[in-house]
């Protein structure tokens, strides 16, 4: 199942999490770590995106394949084109995550 649009009322008593509440204090996500560290960003307007979405397809796939994530990632657009970091980061955010 890909990330999908859907309206905020259908998201009415659904826990919702953003990139602000991602950290514990100034510890970072694994996959905030990764993207840093793999420089999965650029201008950084579709990190937050980005970031989610790789905890997502971390959760549904453990620590999925390059070609698994660019299939997952089909509809998050990062106009910088950065997405060859990006997906080394979500690689390895997966895996830090399966190994947390
Ligand atoms: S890093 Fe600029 S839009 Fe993705």
């Amino acid at each position: 199942m890909k990330a999908c649009t859907m309206l905020a009322v259908q998201a009415d008593g659904a826990r919702i999490i953003t990139i602000e509440g991602l950290a514990s204090g100034e510890a970072l996500h694994p996959m905030q770590v990764a993207f840093r560290e793999h420089h999965g960003l650029q201008c950084g307007f579709c990190t937050p995106g980005m970031i989610l979405s790789g905890i997502a397809i971390a959760r549904r796939h453990g620590t999925p394949s390059a070609e698994v994530i660019r299939e997952e990632l089909d509809g998050n657009l990062c106009r910088c084109t950065g997405y060859i970091n990006i997906v080394k980061a979500i690689e390895a955010g997966a895996r830090a995550m399966a190994e947390a």
